[in-house]
């Protein structure tokens, strides 16, 4: 079987090609490095890499020759950077996903799994998010990430072609890029407070989110991939369970026996307060639970930090 992963240099896609190999798959990646790493690819080398744009429909049609089932990891994954670039971002994001789809369609590939978002359910109050409840995308991010997933049902409505996407909610693991100001909040905190210095909390540090470790959503992603009669179905995955950002603080400070005061700053535009997944639809069909605890991923995560 050959499996092509875009985005494969990225945090989460570098994690699946390491999981699609150990599996026996031959795995292509396509990737532009905008945040992604070669050295992500480090532990899977025998991965073909092409270099190229996902909003570039000939590169995607070439990456897709001869693939049974694509991983399609690849977007603008930063809410402000959607936000700042909505033109840009859009081609990417929404573009690039309708570019898969259709490649696929075209070069007979089976299967599609489709990297979506939590931020699709925007800020409304009733918690923990099914995936039944009405959207309310705030963000370009997430409209363009439900447009994606509405492409993916008609493209399995249309065509039949298996499409699956996953309502990720805030992942963390080793390999998240923690230098850019839009990186994921668990890598950030741990970089800067190994480094002795404060961290900032956007607003009053009650937010709260389900963190959910990589490894975790690889599982669901080759579970989606290989289940059949999911065709054209939407999944949360998360654990159930959410984390303010001042207690993922205070553990992420103990854990690494630092003292130091965060930095308060305004809240960031497009913002949600809570967020935490109803994931039975996953563990029903797909037959996928979160098997690593918050604790035990944070303890993984800080240990390959202090080992560094
Ligand atoms: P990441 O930035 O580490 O990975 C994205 C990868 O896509 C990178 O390797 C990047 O170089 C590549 N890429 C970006 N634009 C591209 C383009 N135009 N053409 C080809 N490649 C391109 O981010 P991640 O956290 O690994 O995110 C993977 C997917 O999961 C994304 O679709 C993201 O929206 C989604 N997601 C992530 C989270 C999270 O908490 N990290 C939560 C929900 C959804
Ligand atoms: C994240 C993902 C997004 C995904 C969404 C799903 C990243 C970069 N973004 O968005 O792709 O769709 O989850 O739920 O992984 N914060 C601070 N200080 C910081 C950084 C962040 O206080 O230095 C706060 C933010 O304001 C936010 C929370 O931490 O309230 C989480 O932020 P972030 O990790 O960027 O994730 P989301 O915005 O939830």
């Amino acid at each position: 079987m050959r499996a092509l992963v875009t985005g494969g240099a990225g945090f989460i896609g570098s994690h699946l090609v390491d999981q699609l190999t150990h599996d026996g798959f031959n795995v292509v990646v396509l990737d532009d490095f905008s945040t992604g790493k070669l050295s992500n690819l480090a532990h899977s080398p025998k991965t073909r890499i092409i270099e190229g744009d996902v909003a570039d429909f000939n590169a995607v049609a070439n990456a897709m020759q001869g693939v049974d089932v694509v991983f399609h990891q690849a977007a603008v994954a930063s809410v402000p950077k959607t936000i700042e670039d909505p033109l840009g971002s859009h081609q990417v994001n929404y573009v690039g996903t309708l570019n898969v789809l259709e490649a696929a369609r075209r070069a007979g590939a089976q299967r599609v799994v489709a990297a979506s978002t939590a931020a699709v359910y925007g800020d409304l109050p009733e918690l923990p998010k099914r995936e039944d409840m009405t959207l309310k995308p705030l963000s370009p991010y997430a409209v363009d990430k439900l447009a994606s997933e509405l492409a993916c049902q008609m493209y399995f409505n249309l065509h039949g072609l298996h499409t699956v996407c996953l309502r990720y909610f805030n992942v963390f693991g080793p390999r998240q890029d923690p230098s850019s100001p839009y990186s994921g909040v668990i890598s950030i905190f741990l970089s800067r407070l190994s480094q002795g210095a404060a961290p900032t909390i956007f607003g009053d540090g009650q937010q709260t989110r389900d963190f959910v470790f990589v490894k975790d959503v690889v599982r669901a992603n080759i579970k989606a991939a290989t289940t059949d009669g999911v065709g054209g179905q939407v999944f949360n995955i998360g654990t159930n369970k959410r984390t303010s950002l001042l207690d993922l603080y205070q553990i992420l400070s103990h854990q690494l026996a630092v003292n130091l005061q965060p930095t308060l700053a305004a809240p960031r535009m497009g913002d949600i307060k809570d967020s935490v997944a109803d994931a039975s639809k996953a563990a029903k069909l797909l037959d996928w639970r979160a098997q690593v605890s918050f604790d035990d991923g944070v303890r993984q995560l800080v240990a390959e930090v202090v080992k560094r």
